[in-house]
């Protein structure tokens, strides 16, 4: 019997913030596209006093104060980020400056990269670590932390910024824990979204190939987990009525929606003679091929998914869609989104998680809440945090982007921007030497 699992988490997202409704009108672009059409509200950003380290540090000094434990409490630290400022150092070996007072040097683990899906692998080795006869008693943490900015254009709006890390151990204080061997991946080669200029912070992205090769990772991924969950269950037909919750990786809301919709499909593929499906009858035929691309089927499965999709996915997308992507943070953000919203209400609870990164990489696996996660709620305290963030205009976005362009890569600088609009506690960049060493301090 797996015992290993979550114990606490905690978010970091930057103060900075721009509404999207004012990102339309200064875009001139129609209103209601960013709003409407992805479904988004706000987006994070930041200027050049933080980067991926910055913000990594952030919320892994944030998890030790919150949760009372020691940096010398931790066996094994994980990142899994897709913002790279160094080809060969890890920002794990940039995290190992928190740990020197207490001199813990005893802390195995790396990066993992792969687009938004490296902090679901990081997850899974630190879990094996867990159960592995290297474990040697201490906590695991995982830490997922990324800055998506996209090149002006029809991406931009899809951007956002947050860092999550996650306290894993084992025994009687567990609050989540996977249920073993509930997972299914899926994994191929695209080129869907990339980086493949190392002198940029931009992807290159295919935005309609993005979206179609994350439905197909989705429906593979569920295809799989229904099979082995009525494997493992010993139940007939498993389907969304056998899911309490269930989070995304959320690169724009819209996106869930869908995603949630097609999970619904996908059970009428299995089922089409259920009552639920009275209605649509009319794609019983239709080719998964051609599933995707057809408008009349996604409307009829969204309407006819709309209060599941309130029930079980809605209270996991508050966070999102006030931050944005925030890319290997995404999922583990929305989990901890749900967690702040629903409280003990999610007591025994199953909650399934889809990871998608591009490239591609993608698992659905699912969480048992076994302890009273009320205390995890509090400390997140989200809708607080997140209502007491600081509004720029889309100008000063975009001025700040093109700060980020000039200085991405560059050597023997100090940042321009101030420290004022960081919280206390904030760790930030203070100079960049001429040999590209960092150098940070905490607000
Ligand atoms: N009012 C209401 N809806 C509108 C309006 C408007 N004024 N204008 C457009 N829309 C709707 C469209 O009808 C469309 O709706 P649909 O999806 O239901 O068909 C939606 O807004 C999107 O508009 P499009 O013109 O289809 O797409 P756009 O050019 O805006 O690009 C995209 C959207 C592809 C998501 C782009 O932002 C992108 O490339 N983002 C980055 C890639 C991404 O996030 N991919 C997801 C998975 S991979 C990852 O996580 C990075």
């Amino acid at each position: 019997n797996v015992t290993s699992g979550i114990l606490g988490i905690e978010i970091y997202f930057p103060q900075t913030v721009v509404s999207l409704q004012e990102l339309e009108k200064f875009d001139g672009v129609s209103q209601g596209k960013y709003t409407i059409g992805l479904g988004q509200e706000n987006m994070s950003f930041c200027g050049d006093r933080e980067d991926v380290i910055s913000i990594a540090m952030t919320v892994l000094d944030s998890l030790v104060a919150k949760y009372g434990i020691s940096y010398s409490d931790i066996g094994r630290l994980e990142v899994g980020t897709e913002t790279i400022i160094d080809k060969s150092k890890s920002v794990k070996t940039a995290l190992m400056q928190l740990f020197e007072s207490c001199g813990n040097t005893e802390v195995e683990g790396l990066d993992t990269t792969n687009a938004c899906y490296g902090g679901t692998q990081a997850f899974f080795n630190t879990l094996n670590w867990l159960e592995s006869p290297y474990w040697n008693g201490k906590y695991g943490v995982v830490v997922m932390a990324d800055i998506a900015v996209y090149a002006p254009g029809p991406a931009r709006p899809t951007g956002g910024c947050g860092a999550v890390a996650l306290l894993l151990g084992k025994g009687s204080q567990v609050k989540l824990v996977p249920e073993v061997p509930l997972r299914a991946t899926h994994m191929e080669n695209t080129y869907d979204f990339f980086k493949p200029n190392l002198s940029s912070e931009y992807p290159t992205v295919d935005g309609a190939k993005t979206i179609s090769c994350y439905l197909r990772a989705l429906d593979t991924c569920y295809g799989r987990f229904t099979r082995r969950a009525e494997e493992l269950l010993k139940q007939e037909k498993f389907s969304l009525q056998d899911i309490d919750y269930i989070v995304f990786h959320a690169p724009f809301h819209k996106m869930v929606q869908k995603s949630f919709a097609r999970l619904l499909f996908n059970d009428f593929r299995r089922d089409p003679d259920n009552k639920l499906f009275e209605n649509v009858q009319a794609f019983r035929n239709i080719s998964m091929e051609a599933s995707y691309s057809d408008k009349d089927l996604e409307k009829a499965f969204m309407s006819l998914s709309k209060s599941l999709y309130e029930k079980k996915c809605a209270p996991g997308t508050f966070l999102a869609r006030n931050i944005g992507n925030s890319y290997t943070a995404s999922l583990y953000g929305n989990l901890a989104c749900l967690i702040s919203e629903k409280g003990n209400e999610l007591l025994n609870k199953r909650i399934v998680l889809f990871s998608y990164g591009s490239g591609l990489a993608s698992s659905m696996f699912s969480l048992k809440v076994v302890g009273s996660v009320e205390d995890i709620a509090k400390k997140l305290y989200l809708r607080e945090r997140l209502s007491s963030r600081i509004w720029m205009n889309p100008e000063d976005f975009t001025k700040t982007l093109q700060l980020r362009e000039e200085r991405y890569g560059k050597l023997n600088y100090s940042p321009l921007h101030s420290i004022d609009s960081l919280l206390p506690g904030t760790f930030y960049l203070e100079q960049v030497d001429s040999l590209g060493c960092r150098k940070y301090n905490r607000k």
